[in-house]
This record gives structure tokens, C-alpha cells and sequence, in this order.
């Protein structure tokens, strides 16, 4: 695969964790569990492909609905992994965001995962942003109204600036794994010129081999960006010559 080919930044909407652990007849949070490691693992694969900026799904705005127990376990596991992977993720040159609402979650998650980005900030390998109590709509509504305290007029311009993803470009490439055919609320903004890839792998079987599959369908794409498929074949012909 070509360099250009691979997608600057990749998104993903890890799903399928519940699924996988009730066909085993295990609790939902064993999947969560086995999510995470198959998280550890994507994070360096990505970087080993050359991916620049990777961008998970890890709990959505609409994800509290879910019973108490789950939820809480959710949180805990945030915790365990903040405490677990840091150290990993610092080593291998990753610089760790969080986005999302913090204001709903507990003054001590809070303070973790200021301390995580703060940690990682001097690494630039790849850029690993976590979306934990995010959604789509948040994300538009509170650029709008920061670019409205702040007295701008709304134009794309300022709300891209606004925007909670604004430190990196837009993601080339939105995979979901799990089966579902739905953005649930992930990247709306930033998604609008997105490749989609969907596999029915549940999240925790998502290894390096399943990405390399999807990586792979990326770089058969012609990503057109609303020109004909002539317009972007003439210019590739002028950038390889
Ligand atoms: C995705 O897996 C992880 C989170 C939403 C936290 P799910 O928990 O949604 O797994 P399924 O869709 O129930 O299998
Ligand atoms: C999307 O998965 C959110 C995350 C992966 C964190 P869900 O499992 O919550 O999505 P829906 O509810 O099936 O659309
Ligand atoms: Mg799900």
C-alpha cells in the first residue's frame, strides 16, 4: 500500500462487546474487557501502518441509559485502563485526548484524565483521541455556543474551529464494526466526507488482520469530494508525474 493510501486518520465505533461475551455465555463487562485489549492492540497496529491519528467510540452521550451496573462497571474499567495502559501508551510515542462532556463524570475520573493527556503530551507518533461521554450533537451545539460567547458569526469556519476534534483533520476513514449500518450519534460534523466501513466482526475479535482489511477496501476507494471521478484521476496523474 502506497503512504497516500492509508487513511491520515481512521474512526472507529467499537461495537459488539456485549454480543461477544453473551455468546459465551460470559457477563456483558467481560467483553468490555476483552474490548480493551483488543483496543491495546489496534493502537499499535495503527501506528505500524502509518495511521496518524486514531479517533475511538468508547461511550456514547446515550450510553447512560443502559442499567446502573453496566454503566458503573464502565467507569471502573475507564479507571483500570487509564491506570493500565498510560505507561504503555507513553512509551510507544502516543499522545492520549479525551473528548467529550466531562461534566458528568466524577471529579476523580476527571483529574485522570487530565493527568493521561498531560502524561502523553510531548509524544506525536500518533494522536489517540478517546470519545467518552461524547456525541455528535454535543459536539456541534457546544461549538456553536462557544463561538457565540465568543461573539463570531457561525460559519463553517468557526464551528470546525469550535468543534471538539478541532486539533486534527477530518477522519478519512469511519469503520463500525458489530453489524450495525449506523453512526449512533459519532463524528457528525466531522464525518461528512468520511469513507464508511462496516464488518460484522464484533469489536473484541477486531484484530491486526481485520484492519488491514479494511485498510485495504480504503485503498481501493476514489474519494471524489463531490468533483468527477476524470477531475481526481487527471490530478493524481499530475502529483505522481
Ligand atoms: C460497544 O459494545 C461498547 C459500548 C457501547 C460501551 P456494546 O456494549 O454496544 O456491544 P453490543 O452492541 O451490545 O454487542
Ligand atoms: C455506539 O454503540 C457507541 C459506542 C460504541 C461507544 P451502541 O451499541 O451504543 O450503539 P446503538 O445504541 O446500538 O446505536
Ligand atoms: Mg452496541
Amino acid at each position: 500500500m502506497t503512504p497516500d493510501r492509508i487513511p491520515h486518520h481512521v474512526a472507529i465505533v467499537m461495537d459488539g462487546n456485549g454480543r461477544w461475551a453473551t455468546r459465551r455465555y460470559l457477563p456483558r463487562i467481560a467483553g468490555h474487557k476483552k474490548g480493551m485489549d483488543a483496543l491495546s492492540a489496534c493502537v499499535r497496529h495503527c501506528h505500524d501502518r502509518g495511521v496518524k491519528v486514531l479517533t475511538v467510540f468508547a461511550f456514547s452521550s446515550e450510553n447512560w441509559k443502559r442499567p446502573r451496573e453496566e454503566v458503573s462497571s464502565l467507569m471502573e474499567l475507564l479507571a483500570v485502563a487509564l491506570a493500565r495502559e498510560v505507561p504503555r501508551l507513553n512509551a510507544e510515542g502516543v499522545r492520549l485526548f479525551f473528548v467529550g462532556d466531562r461534566s458528568a463524570l466524577s471529579a476523580k475520573v476527571r483529574a485522570g484524565l487530565t493527568k493521561a493527556e498531560s502524561a502523553t503530551a510531548s509524544n506525536s507518533r500518533l494522536l489517540f483521541n478517546v470519545c467518552f461521554n461524547y456525541g455528535g450533537r454535543w459536539d456541534i451545539a457546544q461549538a456553536a455556543a462557544r463561538v457565540t460567547a465568543g461573539k463570531e458569526a457561525i460559519t463553517e469556519e468557526s464551528l470546525s474551529a469550535a468543534m471538539a476534534l478541532a486539533h486534527v483533520p477530518d477522519p478519512d476513514l469511519v469503520i463500525r464494526t458489530g453489524g450495525e449500518r449506523r453512526l449512533s450519534n459519532f463524528l457528525l460534523w466531522q464525518a461528512a466526507y468520511a469513507e464508511l466501513y462496516f464488518t460484522e466482526k464484533l469489536w473484541p475479535e477486531f484484530d491486526g488482520a481485520a484492519l488491514d482489511d479494511a485498510l485495504a477496501d480504503y485503498a481501493r476507494r476514489e474519494r471524489r469530494f463531490g468533483k468527477t471521478s476524470e477531475q481526481v484521476s487527471t490530478a493524481l496523474a499530475k502529483k505522481v508525474a
